[in-house]
This record gives C-alpha cells, structure tokens and sequence, in this order.
C-alpha cells in the first residue's frame, strides 16, 4: 500500500523574489500598538519574539530601527536577582529557553554588561543533572533543547567551564537514534528541531566526530517534499521553520547540496505575504516575527547575497560569533 505524500502546491502568483523591505517594515512596526491581540497573547514568549526580530533585522541590516535602549532595560528587569535566571517577560518565571534568547539579543547589542552575567552562569549551571542533562527551569523537565540552550548561553558569556561539559555531550549522545537522528530524550522519535539542537551542542562542544554523519544528513534531506519545502518528521507537512532547523544542521555537517537548494528557495520565497510583509510556516498563511527569522535565515544559509551570513550553530549574525572569537566546529 502506498500513503499520498502531504504537502503544499506553489501558487503561479506567489512571490517569487525577495520582498526585503517589506519585511523589515513589517518587524519595525511589529509591537507597536502595545493593545493589538496577537502582542498581547504572545507575552509569555516577549523575549524570544525580541531575539527573533533583532536578529532578522540585523540579517537585513536594519537594526536601528528596533528601541535598543528599551529593549537592554526590558532585559535587565526580566532577570531574578534570587536565581539569576531570566523570564520571558516582566514577572514571568525565569527560563533557559528566555535566559538564551536575552544573552543572544545583548551579545548582538555588545551589552552583556547589562545583566548580572555570574547570576546567569549560576542559574544554567544549577540545572544541570548528574547524567548530564538540564532542567528548563525550577520544574524539572528535561529535554535536549534545554542542553543546548544552556551550552549556546554559556558559550556566549565564555563560561562553559562552569558545566560539565563531558557530561552534557554524553546526555545528547544517549538521545542518539539508529537512524542518526536524535529526539528530546532517550528513546525519543528523530525530529529535526531537535537534531539541530543536539547538532548544535556537539558544534560548541567541538564533539561533531561523535555524529553518524552519512545516515544523519540522509534523514535530514529526505525531510525535502516536492513543493522544494522541509518537514520535521515523515509524514508532516512542510513548514518553513525547518527550512532552518535542516538547513542549520546540514551546514553543520557540510552537507547542504544534499537538498535540491533551488526548490527550497522557490518554497521560501513563497511563504512570503507580499501586502503585510513578514514570511508564513506554508503559503498563504498569517505570517509572524519566528517564521519571518527562520525565512530570512534559511536564504542566508542559501547563500542569498542581500542577507548578511547567518552562523548555523548560533542562529545569529557570523559577523556577532566572530567578534565573540567564537568557533563553532563544522565539519570539512
Ligand atoms: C520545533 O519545535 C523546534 C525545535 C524542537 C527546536 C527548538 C530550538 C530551540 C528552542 C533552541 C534555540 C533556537 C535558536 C534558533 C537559537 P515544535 O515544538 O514546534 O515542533 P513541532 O513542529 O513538531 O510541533
Ligand atoms: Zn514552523
């Protein structure tokens, strides 16, 4: 028996070339009206929204026009002067999920200075488990996404001595599956978020030999549908997100001219809303601040020269990583 593949068709009257200034005036304005519904239901995750829009206006060049100056204070109120940790927004439980995206906004504004970096070490560090796994925050869930925040926060701050290192990379390796591939924890499915997540790790931690590379990359290109997009599974419809989490994890592994590169753009490309500005997990669809990084950054990765260099490990701008001096492994 045969399954009918899910996907999408690409519309003849897509766009088809990159609408840039759209998007960035879509972000500029994005937030302004502090009353609109949709920023208003989104506050639980205020500063990764902040880390996804600075970081997509810094690809295109136009960070000036974010409120610097509200944001860093924004981000020196979110932290708890008890756990050092940092909260999504004011009053919110403090996160690594948060603590991550608030570190990699003041890396990009060169203010780290504006937190108490030790407080942040001590909260990473304080939940890290004895097999090597973290916590995500006071409440005990562990997930591989977690290890990575807390090795990419303490990577930025130079601080990874603060963690056993060894043990976290065994952590991510006990989540490795017999197809390459890893999930959130041991036993779990292969998903392509998390395989950049725990790629990621092992590109910090300089322990990329530990990969099976060949069977990894084959699963990650085979995330590619006819309509040129990514899944995260099989079985899963395409969504433009993956078109970062594959991408960023076969840039890793050397290994993107394993997808049809060409198809993808076409498939990115489309995801864009030519009359809001902003790019959409499929075609058509409302676009938000998450899928209009991941669009943006996946064209980087492609190679688009009206982007600045995305590095694939952090997610952030190349020219951010190296006046950091930091070196990611990627393999040659
Ligand atoms: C899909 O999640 C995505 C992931 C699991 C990866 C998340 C990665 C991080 C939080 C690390 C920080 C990221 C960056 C870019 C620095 P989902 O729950 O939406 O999966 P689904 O599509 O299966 O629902
Ligand atoms: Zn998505």
């Amino acid at each position: 028996m045969s399954f009918k593949t899910k996907d999408v068709v690409l519309s003849q009257t897509r766009p088809t070339t990159l609408l840039l200034q759209k998007h960035a005036d879509y972000l500029a304005s994005y937030g302004l009206n502090k009353d609109d519904f949709e920023y208003c239901m989104t506050e639980y995750l205020r500063m990764s929204g902040i880390y996804w829009s600075l970081t997509a206006m810094e690809l295109m060049d136009q960070s000036s026009r974010m409120p610097k100056d509200d944001i860093i204070e924004f981000i020196s109120l979110c932290q708890d002067s008890e756990s050092g940790g940092i909260s999504a927004s004011n009053g919110h439980d403090p996160h690594m999920l948060y603590t991550l995206s608030a570190v990699q906004v003041l890396a990009m504004y060169d203010r780290l200075d504006a937190i108490n970096i030790d407080g942040v070490v001590k909260f990473v560090a304080s939940l890290q488990q004895d097999d090597g796994s973290f916590f995500g925050d006071k409440w005990g869930e562990v997930d591989t996404r977690f290890s990575f925040c807390a090795v990419m926060t303490l990577s930025l701050l130079h601080r990874l001595d603060a963690i056993n290192v060894n043990r976290a990379v065994d952590f991510v390796l006990s989540c490795m599956n017999f197809d390459g591939g890893f999930g959130s924890k041991p036993g779990s499915e292969s998903h392509a978020g998390l395989i950049y997540c725990c790629v990621g790790t092992l590109s910090i931690c300089k322990r990329m030999d530990a990969l099976k590379v060949d069977e990894l990359a084959w699963w990650l290109c085979e995330r590619q549908l006819p309509s040129g997009g990514l899944n995260g599974r099989p079985e899963k419809l395409p969504d433009l997100c993956y078109s970062w989490w594959v991408m960023a994890s076969l840039s890793m592994l050397n290994r993107i001219h394993w997808v049809d590169q060409e198809k993808l753009e076409q498939y990115i490309l489309a995801c864009q809303d030519s009359e809001t500005g902003g790019f959409s997990d499929r075609p058509g669809d409302i676009t938000d601040p998450f899928h209009t990084l991941f669009g943006l950054a996946g064209l980087s990765l492609l190679g688009n020269s009206s982007i600045k260099q995305v590095n694939p490990t952090y997610c952030m701008p190349q020219e951010t990583i190296d006046r950091l001096r930091l070196e990611p492994q990627i393999l040659l």
